[in-house]
């Protein structure tokens, strides 16, 4: 070794691997993620499992909107759509248990991309729309905290403010945050207050982070128990809405046949029926290019892998039990990402690893299966704990709580209780995809405007009620009740790991929009987040890959 000859050498293997790496990448990129998986691995999240996890019961022939994916997304969008309109007929169908898919498997952190990536944002969108943009995200955690409080599920979701720490291991990389924050910070000063750097020594002092920490940036964040607050919220809108509210739960939808003359509507196929509709939404997110195929490179998705550990013995002046929360970024490409559970075993949900090892950067992405994890990934997360904080911070390895009860789960006994993957969507520009889908992309015709399954059956049109000056209780509820855009099928998608601060307030903008009430949300929704067709054509995974690089 050592010599000029296995040098080239060694560098011409690592070409090859690459090469090869790439090839089954871009393969990958064009396959079909399919439906999702039958057996997910378990994610810590989901035990206790919710009472309404396998709701289902049958199929109603047809409905005002379908709902596909029960996620976030999905949620977000029935509660909004049925608060408007609360004799909406609403099914939500869903492939395996409720909310199965990323949201009840993720890290839990509220934290919305501030400073990172700002230049690069205001650059591409113009200040005034790229500030609106923060504010979008910033808003979610208030807006979430008010409907579990207005729901009283708060206790259960466990939305809470956090002190958020991006922790840097490496220091050229701390200097670049630092200089963002403060390019953030000219721009935003108001929302920018809070937000300090601090340097190694005040780092290790202040928040019992290991000796050699470059530094971090401090400041307000969010975390949440995702899996609970989607399945209460549900819960809640079952009772409520009894006669027009279905979840169908291990109902995938496996097609969509456009309308035709004899029908009119969007069939909607799963396995155990069909279901008529006007409006469908698409809320399955890394799986959402299997039924909009037009769709595929344009939100990809990528395998993630999580896990819950126990704290160490003296650990817990670091993370404040459950009120801190952290990302750290050792140096290059990944990042890790802590919350920990306000109760319990306060056990620390830990994630991240992407591209730890050399060969581990592509083979998570274009995966849908989630029924695994990365080794090398689970391997570097299994490790990384005690590195961060440092050995005199962590302290002794904490002893399993015997007494915890998990309806008979075997969780490890060690530090590593759980792991598990969940299947993210990688959004080619960045941005999440919310809107119609144009015909071109979703590669159907629309039903026509002036058909949906009321009028069917004889109940009169929107524009003829609108017009009516008539002030009767009757007239009142038909109105609003088919107060509708025209039909057609919708998405909110491609949130690029950061679903908790840009899902709801998506969800909530597209039941504005397939309501038509799109007045509600001028002030607050990001335009740059809408789908067009000129968008479509310009999103290039590669050129955003590289942008961030
Ligand atoms: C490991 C991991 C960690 C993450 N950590 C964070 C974090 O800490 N903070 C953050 O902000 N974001 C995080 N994210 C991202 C976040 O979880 C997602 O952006 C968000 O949950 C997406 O919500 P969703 O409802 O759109 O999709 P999902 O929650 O994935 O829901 C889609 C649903 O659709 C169902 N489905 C798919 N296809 C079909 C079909 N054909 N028929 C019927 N049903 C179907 C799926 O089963 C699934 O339940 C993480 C993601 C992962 C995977
Ligand atoms: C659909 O069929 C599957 C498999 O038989 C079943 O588990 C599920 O409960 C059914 N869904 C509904 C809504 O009937």
């Amino acid at each position: 070794m050592g010599s000029v000859l296995s040098r080239a050498k060694l560098i011409l293997g690592a070409v090859v691997l690459i090469n090869r790496a790439l090839d089954t990448l871009s393969k990958r990129l064009k396959t079909s993620p399919g439906l999702p998986v039958s057996n997910p691995s378990l994610p810590f999240w989901t035990i206790p499992k919710s009472t309404i996890s396998s709701e289902g019961k049958d199929l109603p022939q047809d409905a005002d909107i379908v709902i596909i994916g029960s996620g976030i997304t999905g949620t977000s969008f029935a509660y909004h759509a049925l608060k408007r309109d609360s004799s909406l007929r609403v099914v939500i169908l869903e492939a395996r248990d409720v909310c199965s898919g990323a949201t009840g498997r993720n890290g839990g952190h509220i934290n919305p991309p501030l400073f990172d990536g700002w230049k690069d944002l205001k650059e591409r969108h113009g200040e005034s729309d790229a500030k609106m943009l923060i504010r979008f995200r910033l808003a979610h955690v208030q807006d979430m905290k008010a409907v579990a409080t207005e729901e009283d599920i708060l206790k259960e979701s466990q939305i809470r403010v956090t002190e958020h720490l991006e922790v840097h291991i490496n220091r050229e990389y701390f200097e670049e945050a630092r200089e963002e924050l403060e390019g953030w910070k000219t721009d935003m000063p108001d929302e920018a207050e809070a937000f300090t750097a601090f340097e190694e020594s005040q780092v290790v002092e202040n928040f019992n982070l290991a000796p050699g920490t470059a530094g971090c940036i401090w400041g307000p964040g969010g975390a949440m128990h995702p899996y609970r607050f989607v399945t209460c919220l549900l819960a809640k809108l079952l009772d409520r809405h009894s006669q027009n509210f279905y979840i169908a739960t291990h109902t995938p939808c496996i097609s969509i046949t456009a309308p035709s003359r004899a029908n009119p509507l969007y069939t909607v196929e799963t396995p155990n029926g069909s279901i008529l509709a006007p409006h469908i939404v698409h809320a399955t997110n890394g799986w959402v290019s299997h039924l909009v195929e037009p769709m595929r490179e344009k939100v990809v998705p990528v395998r993630g892998t999580m896990s819950a550990q126990r704290p160490g013995t003296s650990l817990s002046p670091a993370t404040q039990d459950g009120l801190r929360s952290f990302v750290f970024h050792p140096g290059g490409l990944g990042y890790d990402y802590l919350t920990q559970l306000p109760s319990g075993e306060h056990e620390l949900m830990f994630g991240g690893g992407w591209a730890s090892a050399f060969d581990s950067a592509f083979a998570d992405i274009g995966v849908s299966d989630d029924s695994s994890f990365s080794f090398s990934v689970a391997s570097h997360l299994a490790g990384a704990l005690p590195l961060y904080f440092g050995t005199g911070s962590w302290g002794k390895e904490k002893q399993p709580d015997t007494s915890d009860d998990d309806g008979g789960i075997k969780w490890g006994e060690g530090r590593t209780k759980a792991q598990w993957g969940g299947i993210l969507g990688i959004s080619a520009d960045g941005l999440p995809w919310v809107g119609r889908l144009p015909r071109k992309i979703s590669g159907r015709a629309e039903p026509p405007t002036t058909c949906t399954p009321r009028e069917r059956s004889g109940s009169s049109g929107k524009t003829e009620t609108e017009t009516s000056t008539s002030d009767s209780v009757d007239d009142v509820v038909v109105r609003d009740r088919l107060r509708t855009a025209s039909p057609g099928e919708w998405i909110a998608a491609g949130y690029t790991g950061e679903g908790m601060v840009h899902a709801w307030m998506s969800g909530k903008a597209l039941a504005c929009m397939v309501q038509d009430a799109e007045d509600e949300m001028k002030d607050w929704f990001p335009e740059m987040l809408r789908v067009t067709e000129d968008r479509w054509k310009k999103a290039n995974l590669e050129e955003f890959i590289s942008r961030r690089l």
